[in-house]
């Protein structure tokens, strides 16, 4: 029987997400991101589309990699200028009952109290439709804007993310009873002090000591979303995510990364039903296949190679500048360890011109771009669906926001006509509508383990 598949859109607080150079096509409308009507918009369609989410990427720090340094990023708008991508939600929630907003932040670069403040408090403002992209980082460029001499090594990053993690459950799930809140006029006690837990952590990165300044919020937890892909990553993944977003062209290659992290999922003692696996894809799609293939004609003259080397860079570390360096570069890499790691020697991007993975990559930032009417798209979609073993698709937008509108007038209908998309939006969080059980994390996550922090004796 097909799958019920689960759509996101793919989007940034930015002008040039993935498609590098799109921003030039006369109807791309990404410019305007700085204007929360943008934004309000897209969330109202995304809502009619029966999307469960916007999916909004982030960096902080510029793609400085290539020529080594901002200028192309700048004169090509690759990801920069970029706005805060928290600050829209809460526009976006206003307008819309069921859509979540699943953001990227970058725990590298946060301080763990202020940081679980801001997210219980978009949970609360989004009545529980928050979801967390947990990231680590890789840019040396953003750490050494939040102050730091270079970034720190790829798999330390994710040591760090370990214990921060620890301590964000300790605020979200610990630190305040159910019960805490009395809200008692009469007996002047608004919140019972004997039921407020200090979270105490004392770790090599961390050292913290404090009360979550939130009451608990729909979901405590936000959903949590993570797409790192090293090894060490996917260990990450299958401990703490919800939600895994995946990259890649190979279907077999996918469905084998795919396995390899349900499998470890199950060995941290979660079942199938616990994790759900986007993959990234961009759809150009039209009322018909001729339609389609000449509207993707039109965008690729727009599609920048700079632009997409220049982005290619930052998640490398590869300067594509210097071609005759790319091998040794791809193998001392810090930055995301399987971009870096397909250019290295033995890497199947190592025989290619550097030409070639600019314009592969120009459109839709190297993950598959589908083009047809329907019917195309929506064999090919379960075709992925089917062979990676994948819950849903976070769609990335070539033109903005013709992409996402052409996805709902074209695309929507058919998957719903299939079966493979709801008509109508499951009552409750995000949490509920994905796995149709409660608005909290589960007993056998990790989360739940800071619960225990209500035996304890009143701080
Ligand atoms: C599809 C996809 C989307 C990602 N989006 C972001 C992002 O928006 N911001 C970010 O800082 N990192 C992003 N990352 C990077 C990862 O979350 C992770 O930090 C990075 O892949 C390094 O980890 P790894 O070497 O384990 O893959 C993304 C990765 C993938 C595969």
């Amino acid at each position: 029987m097909a799958r019920e598949l689960r759509l996101n859109a793919f989007a940034m607080n930015c002008v040039g997400h993935q498609s590098q150079g799109l921003w030039r096509h006369p109807r791309d409308q990404s410019p305007n991101y700085k204007h929360t009507s943008h934004w309000v918009e897209l969330a109202k369609l995304l809502e009619r589309g029966r999307f469960d989410a916007l999916f909004l990427a982030d960096v902080v720090g510029v793609y400085d990699v290539y020529g080594g340094s901002p200028d192309a990023a700048l004169r090509e708008a690759v990801q920069v200028p970029t706005n805060d991508p928290l600050l829209i939600i809460p526009s976006m929630a206003d307008v819309t009952n069921h859509l979540a907003f699943a953001a990227t932040v970058n725990l590298s670069h946060e301080p763990p109290l202020p940081f679980a403040r801001r997210m219980s408090s978009l949970d609360h403002m989004t009545d529980g439709r928050i979801g967390w992209n947990i990231v680590t980082g890789y840019l040396d460029s953003g750490a050494k804007g939040a102050g730091a001499a270079k970034q720190v090594t790829h798999d330390i990053r994710y040591d760090i993310a370990e214990e921060f993690m620890a301590i964000q459950y300790g605020f979200w799930e610990g630190s305040w009873q159910d019960d805490a809140l009395r809200c008692d006029r009469d007996a002047g006690v608004f919140t019972d002090p004997a039921k407020v837990h200090r979270v105490v952590h004392d770790g090599e990165y961390f050292h913290v000591n404090g009360v979550h300044l939130c009451e608990p919020s729909p979901q405590r937890t936000p959903v949590l979303y993570q797409a790192g892909s090293s090894s060490k990553g996917t260990a990450f993944a299958a401990r703490h995510a919800e939600c895994v977003f995946v990259g890649g062209n190979s279907q077999s290659k996918m469905a084998s990364d795919v396995a390899k992290l349900r499998a470890l999922a199950l060995e941290a003692g979660r079942d199938r039903s616990e994790i759900l696996v986007f993959a990234l894809v961009t759809v150009i799609t039209a009322a018909t296949d001729a339609e389609a293939e000449a509207k993707f004609e039109d965008y690729k003259q727009y599609a920048s190679t700079t632009g997409a080397l220049t982005l290619m860079g930052g998640w490398t570390g590869i300067d594509f500048s210097k071609p005759e360096l790319v091998a040794a570069t791809a193998a001392t890499s810090n930055a995301i360890e399987g971009a870096a790691a397909a250019f290295t020697s033995g890497g199947p991007g190592a025989h290619r011109d550097v030409e070639s993975i600019g314009r592969a990559v120009a459109l839709g930032g190297g993950g598959p771009v589908l083009v047809g009417g329907p019917q195309r798209i929506a064999d090919q979609l379960e075709a992925w669906a089917e062979t990676a073993d994948l819950d849903g698709f976070n769609l990335a937008y070539a033109v903005m926001p013709e992409t996402f509108v052409d996805v709902v007038d074209h695309l929507v209908p058919e998957l719903q006509r299939r079966g493979l998309l709801k008509t109508d939006y499951a009552p409750g969080t995000y949490r509920e509508k994905l796995f149709g059980r409660g608005p909290r994390l589960g007993d056998n996550h990790p989360a739940a383990a800071s619960r225990q922090m209500w035996a304890r004796q009143p701080d």
